[in-house]
């Protein structure tokens, strides 16, 4: 049984005392079944520990342990302050820090490496899309970017299809498209090193809200979302989590 996942990516957004609004609009989750996670700022990782109800994690992680990297985030230091998991690959990192598959994939072994859970995000631009090319652009992106896994990975990378196209536009994906991707994503995972396909949780993301979150999870692979605008507000992450059980 694959549980429900709802991670918000917060991007670079929240001061500390919106961080606090939050949490005091948020209030108690223990009626929640879903799994509720989110990704701040780094600068808010150790204020977020705070809140148990919530795992947190980064947006982004160096390649790299430590050392001379100016600017990084290294993984091994989000493990020791008790993050639980780190996004890999978000289209923004793809585009506009022009992050490579060879990149990501050295990340995703060091975050491995370090014990962290790997959000590990995929997804096609509308161009790409409109080229018929959906599936081309998921089997390389996932083909690449996750070399060298082996049995002991698994069950530690999820997986988010994010159509580029759908990030922070307000043009969710129809469920019929979104099932089909997370389908073709779980058959490319089957013969990738690393992964029990079945068991493997993989997200959809891309301008989910409360009230288009149920359709997209009534999907037999549709397991959880990954949100960013609607995961800034306290009660409109609440009702995400309560709209999944
Ligand atoms: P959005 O962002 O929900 O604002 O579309 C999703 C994401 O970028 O992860």
């Amino acid at each position: 049984m694959r549980q429900v996942h709802i991670v918000g990516n917060w991007k670079m957004n929240q001061t500390t005392s919106e961080v606090d609004t939050f949490f005091k609009e948020l209030g108690d989750l223990s009626e929640v079944s879903a799994q509720a996670w989110i990704a701040p700022q780094a600068i808010h990782l150790d204020r977020l520990l705070k809140f148990p109800q919530i795992k947190c994690g980064a947006q982004n992680c160096a390649q790299n342990d430590s050392g001379a990297f100016t600017g990084e985030l290294s993984p091994k230091s989000l493990k020791d302050i008790g993050a639980h998991f780190t996004l890999v690959g978000h289209s923004e990192r793809r585009s506009i820090y022009k992050e490579s598959d060879e990149l990501l994939n050295a990340k995703t072994l060091k975050a491995l490496e370090n014990d962290l859970v790997v959000i590990f995000c995929v997804g096609e631009t509308l161009e790409q899309r409109e080229a018929n090319q959906v599936e081309t652009v998921l089997k390389s992106q996932l083909e690449n970017g996750l070399r060298g896994l082996n049995s002991t990975h698994i069950g530690k990378v999820i997986i988010a299809y994010e159509p580029v196209w759908a990030i922070g536009t307000g043009k969710v994906a129809t469920p019929e498209q979104a099932q089909q991707a997370h389908k073709y994503t779980r058959s490319v995972l089957e013969s990738i090193d690393g992964f029990s396909a079945q068991e493997t949780i993989i997200l959809y993301g891309g301008s989910v809200k409360p009230d288009n979150i149920k359709g997209l999870l009534s999907n037999e692979d549709i397991d959880g979302a990954l949100v960013g605008g609607a995961s800034l507000k306290g009660q409109s992450f609440k009702d995400l989590c309560t709209q999944a059980q």
